[in-house]
């Protein structure tokens, strides 16, 4: 089965693809709740200036830009994978470019409207809320297009207290859209809220969201525990966070040149500071990206690797297998991937695809590491 590509809206259909583009699809670029706030929105005031924040696949931004050519739209997100899918979906409608502005940046109101889908971070969530109170309008009010099975009691919660009170629209296929008319805030956003622990000599600070923030991931650190030997002088560290691999390898290997990338601006911003904080930005540079796309072939001798297992809610193994793959291709022939996963995800028959040679390093009751070569 291929994805449907049409969005049938009151207002006229969209053509809308999921990314990254593969040839066998099946999902769609859009949920029920994006849907049912598109057509909430197709009234709205031509000139209204909008801040759209963590669209997931361009639906929103899309069908937002579409509706009028006054209206002055602004897309707030920590994805580079996001942004990107929403650059193309506007070119697929012929639709201009639209105004992007990264996390760690705060967007400059004042705003008439914010749609916001909720991020799975809670702390992603009070960080942006808190950022964007001070950037409305007055009489602003902000919409929150939900499924109805991500709006927890303890969510629900949080927004109230965030936000006060909610009124929610009728559910039509299992979406809500919430809306809010939050109180005057203070004139001046906060800084971005950052948070810091101690793992052995390392420093590691965190922006709001990033994988990891509150302890350092199991995973990570059985791979650390069971870290590559040899000699290795070109290293990537692929999906990176807060840039701790990266930051091990710089120690291990101080000669070597590491790169660190991600597709959160979060994460990489993070994983800068704590490179800088940790004296070790002289060898390690990180960057926003999806999987290694632009990354010369053969360029690299060892690549670090702890996979994402879900995109934005939906849980697959789709990003891993694209990391794999790229990482096979940006590997020298004498090259090693080092990747770890939880043992249930199978990562030992999958790699094969890729790799003829699989060794499994150390011994754990939930984790593997795996060390791959061609
Ligand atoms: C399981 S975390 C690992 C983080 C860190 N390396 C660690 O070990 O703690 C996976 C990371 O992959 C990143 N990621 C997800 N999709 C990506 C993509 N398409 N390209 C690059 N990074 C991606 C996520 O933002 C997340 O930081």
């Amino acid at each position: 089965m291929t994805q449907d590509i049409e969005l049938a809206l009151p207002q006229g259909s969209l053509k809308l693809q999921r990314l990254p583009l593969r040839r066998k699809q099946t999902l769609q670029a859009w949920d029920s709740a994006d849907q049912l706030a598109l057509t909430q929105l197709q009234d709205i005031k031509p000139d209204s200036r909008i801040l759209l924040v963590n669209d997931h696949f361009g639906a929103l931004g899309t069908g937002l830009s579409a509706l009028h050519k006054q209206l002055q739209l602004t897309v707030w997100s920590d994805s580079f994978l996001a942004r990107q899918a929403l650059q193309h979906n506007c070119q697929l409608n012929q639709l201009p470019e639209v105004k992007f502005v990264e996390a760690v940046a705060t967007p400059q109101g004042p705003f008439d409207l914010v749609v916001m889908r909720v991020p799975k971070s809670h702390s992603l969530l009070q960080d942006q809320i808190k950022r964007l109170l001070p950037q409305l309008a007055a009489d602003a009010s902000l919409l929150l297009p939900i499924m109805v099975k991500h709006l927890d009691n303890s969510l629900y919660d949080l927004l109230t207290k965030l936000l006060g009170p909610l009124s929610a629209s009728r559910a039509v296929k299992k979406a809500r859209v919430l809306s809010a008319q939050p109180a005057n805030a203070s004139a001046t956003s906060p800084a971005p809220v950052i948070k810091s622990w101690q793992y052995k000599d390392f420093t590691l600070s965190h922006y709001s969201g990033v994988y990891g923030r509150k302890r350092l991931d199991e995973g990570s650190q059985f791979l650390l525990e069971n870290f590559p030997k040899g000699d290795f002088k070109r290293i990537i560290d692929l999906g990176c966070g807060n840039g701790i691999l990266s930051l091990q390898a710089a120690k291990t290997w101080p000669h070597a040149q590491i790169l660190g990338v991600d597709e959160s601006y979060m994460a990489v911003a993070s994983a800068k500071l704590n490179a800088e904080q940790n004296a070790l930005a002289a060898t390690c540079e990180f960057q926003v990206g999806n999987c290694l796309a632009g990354l010369a072939t053969k360029s690299a001798d060892l690549i670090l690797c702890n996979p994402p297992f879900h995109q934005q809610r939906v849980v697959g193994d789709q990003l891993a297998m694209a990391m794999f793959a790229d990482a096979s291709r940006v590997l020298d022939t004498q090259g090693e991937l080092w990747v770890v996963g939880n043992r249930h995800l199978g990562y030992h028959a999958k790699l094969k695809r890729w790799f003829k040679h699989i060794e499994q390093q150390g011994k754990h009751p939930k984790f593997v590491v795996l060390r791959c070569r061609k």
